[in-house]
């Protein structure tokens, strides 16, 4: 974005002093609003912002944009996405439809292998245009930081091939992008029976391969009931941290793994999923700089519980929430939605809500001091809705459009 001065901004939403990392329990419950301001941007940052009577003498070396009284926030962050893929699995989600579950599907071969077949056999290029497509949905939808993982190669190259893809969108679009190696997200299909040896594999050439090619920055591993066990969590989460890849961990979706303890024992950034929890995770996670980030569009779309948000929140916990993205569990990038079922199925208040689909997703993926809030220093990244409106119509009018434009 231009050097530019934004007047008439009928109200800003989501400011935070400079030095917030995340919001806990009750932190979660207030989010500050300034109305009738004005907000500069200078060299890409928020450089500063205040009452529209506090402006004095407008700088002349700066682009002026009227807001005609429209509402500024910023923008949604997405702490956990899989966009890049190849296809789609339609055909599974009508198998579910049919009857079958999650866990059958990935039994008889189907669901990450059957993205890794599709991966294995499309280009490089293909598959970036595929993930651009995607890339800019968000963006159009008013996410600018997101995290995105590797997962479905489950061999070296392929792998490599996804990381390379997600450094092409780093580079071609104008957003912030965390980007996750997951090797360890389903044993590989040569592999079958031979789990320890794929595990072997993701350790000792993998990690070094993403590594040598700096295309991570995180590693992440799906510690749960069906596909790695702690033991073998433990040891890859030890192998990235040898090169420098912090931990991230899916945990407890489909059964209550042990992911957790595990994650924070690493200081992992976040535990994922969590739609199954006991109060002896709330405890390991209330002593750590872990975040609890979770993800009610796959709750929503496979039918799994929901996770205990509003439990999180009373105990003192910070919660976020992302996406999932992806084409089997989740197969929707919007966090308005996730905003809303956050309010509708978790039952948080629509400011706990927001505050967990932007400054804790933020910290989620460690990337609370370039976004998630309305903040002297921070990116300028923000969405414009239409009109001015209460935080709270964002999620009850939740299929009403309410952007009017994405500025980044
Ligand atoms: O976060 N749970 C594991 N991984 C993804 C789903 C991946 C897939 O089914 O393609 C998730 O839900
Ligand atoms: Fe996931």
């Amino acid at each position: 974005m231009k050097d530019t001065l934004l007047v008439n901004i009928g109200r800003i939403v989501g400011i935070l002093p400079e030095g917030v990392r995340k919001l806990c329990g009750k932190e979660m419950d207030t989010v500050q609003t300034l109305d009738n301001a004005w907000l500069l941007v200078r060299s890409g940052k928020i450089d500063s912002f205040g009452p529209m009577d506090s402006l004095g003498e407008r700088p002349s070396d700066v682009e002026v944009m009227d807001l005609s009284g429209k509402m500024l926030l910023p923008a949604f962050c997405d702490a956990h996405t899989h966009i890049v893929y190849a296809g789609d699995r339609q055909q599974e989600f009508v198998d579910k439809i049919n009857g079958l579950s999650y866990e059958e599907i990935a039994a008889r071969g189907g669901g990450i292998l059957n993205s890794a077949d599709l991966l294995h056999n499309t280009s490089e290029d293909s598959l970036y245009e595929q993930a651009a497509q995607r890339l800019e949905e968000m963006i159009s939808k008013g996410t600018l930081t997101m995290e995105i993982k590797s997962g479905y190669g489950l061999r070296t190259e392929d792998e490599l091939k996804m990381l390379r893809v997600i450094r092409r969108l780093k580079e071609n679009y104008p957003v912030d992008i965390k980007s996750t190696f997951l090797g360890a997200h389903a044993v590989g299909r040569e592999y079958r029976g031979r789990q320890d040896e794929y595990v072997d594999l993701v350790c000792k050439e993998m990690i070094p391969a993403v590594a040598s090619e700096n295309l991570a920055d995180f590693v992440d591993v799906f510690c749960d009931e069906g596909f790695f066990t702690v033991e073998q969590t433990d040891r890859i989460l030890k192998a990235g941290m040898q090169y420098g890849l912090r931990p991230k961990i899916h945990a407890n979706e489909l059964a209550v793994s042990g992911g957790v303890q595990v994650g924070v024992n690493y200081n992992a950034v976040s535990v994922d999923h969590l739609e199954r929890t006991t109060d002896v995770e709330m405890e390991v996670l209330r002593n750590s700089d872990t975040m609890p980030l979770m993800l009610p569009g796959a709750s929503f779309f496979l039918g799994m519980p929901y996770g205990r948000a509003k439990d999180y929140v009373a105990a003192g916990l910070p919660v976020a929430l992302a996406s999932d993205c992806n084409p089997g569990s989740s197969p929707s990038c919007d966090m308005r939605f996730v905003m809303a079922l956050g309010c509708i199925k978790m039952r948080l208040t629509p400011q706990q809500s927001f505050n967990a689909c932007t400054i804790n997703a933020a910290c989620a993926m460690g990337a609370e001091d370039v976004a998630g809030s309305i903040t002297v220093g921070k990116k300028a990244g923000f969405i414009v809705t239409n009109k001015v409106m209460e935080l709270g119509f964002i999620p009850y009018f939740h299929h009403t459009p309410f952007i009017d434009k994405v500025l980044i």
